[in-house]
């Protein structure tokens, strides 16, 4: 017997999006379905539209036209079960690590008039996250006492806190070093399969989209497209060793060379060569 396919979590169906003045579409016939439970990578070169595609998922952008679903509802600017994180982590340097984490439910008992029991349970939610975030001996220190790893663990667990049915990360790894990366990789693998949320995340790095990503969705530049979605063929379990294996290696030779190609280049080289062409020129021109 078949099993029925699920209704997508996200439904993009011919998405559009000009910023007023802009010569080109920043996304343009965007289509994508994405299921719940999904963990969804994107790639592509700078200025292709990812962060503006994850921010209009988000509903802090708007989109020119096409339709954007969230469980069948068009979306209608942002909202606490469409989490985001980004890649600075934006906590609030006032509040100790475990302030940050409980505001947004704080913030939501006053405006909803909560009961004491709700407010119980978050606190039972925000200690099970600060364990496991693996933050429990930080919970009352100052974020700028922390590195950047546990700064990003404790945005991730904020973003958790309201038990988002998405999360939406915009390079999130980006700033932190190849050793803590790595440990946030498997970290967010298990956040995800624990929390079961749908995972849009976006990055630079193709070998982090390989490693998180079931699929990996290539975008191009100028217009802002999908130019073509990977399966990842690696099953669930997964660990560090994968990212060694010739099938792993093969697949990110193919995204890499056609991110290039679609940047419209053959090899880093030509990009360096480009580049140094157009500091020569602004130099010339000073
Ligand atoms: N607020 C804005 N106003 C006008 N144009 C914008 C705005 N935000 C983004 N753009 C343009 O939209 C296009 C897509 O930008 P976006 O930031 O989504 O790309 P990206 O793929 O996330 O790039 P990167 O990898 O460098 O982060 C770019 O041409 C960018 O200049
Ligand atoms: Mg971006």
């Amino acid at each position: 017997m078949n099993t029925p396919t699920p209704t997508p979590k996200i439904q993009i169906r011919d998405l559009f999006k000009r910023f007023d003045g802009a010569a080109l579409n920043a996304l343009e016939h965007i289509s994508l379905d994405i299921a719940p439970n999904e963990f969804v990578t994107f790639v592509g070169a700078s200025g292709c539209g990812k962060s503006t595609l994850l921010r209009t998922i988000g509903g802090l952008e708007t989109h020119t036209s096409g339709e954007l679903l969230v469980d069948g509802q068009p979306v209608d600017g942002p909202d606490i079960h469409r989490a985001m994180v980004f890649q600075h982590y934006s906590l609030y340097p006032w509040m100790t690590v475990g302030e940050n984490i409980r505001f947004c439910r704080q913030l939501a008992a006053h405006t909803r008039n909560r009961t004491s029991s709700d407010v119980e349970a978050a606190s039972g939610r925000a200690d099970a996250l600060l364990r496991l975030m693996g933050l429990q001996a930080s919970e009352h220190a100052w974020p700028n006492q922390l590195s950047g790893g546990m700064q990003q663990r404790v945005a991730i667990a904020r973003a958790l806190m309201g038990r988002p049915g998405i999360l939406l990360m915009d390079e999130p790894f980006g700033a932190l070093d190849a050793q803590t990366r790595e440990v946030m990789h498997d970290l967010i693998r298990h956040v995800h399969k624990l929390e079961k949320a749908t995972v849009v995340f976006v990055t630079h790095d193709v070998e982090e989209a390989i490693y998180l990503g079931g699929r990996v969705v290539l975008m191009a530049p100028r217009p802002g497209r999908i130019d073509t979605v990977y399966d990842v063929p690696f099953g669930e379990q997964r660990d560090q060793d994968l990212k060694h294996a010739p099938e792993f290696l093969a697949l990110k030779r193919e995204i890499l060379g056609r991110i290039r190609e679609t940047a419209g280049m053959k090899t880093d080289l030509e990009q360096l060569q480009r580049l140094s062409g157009a500091l020569a020129t602004d130099s010339a021109a000073a």
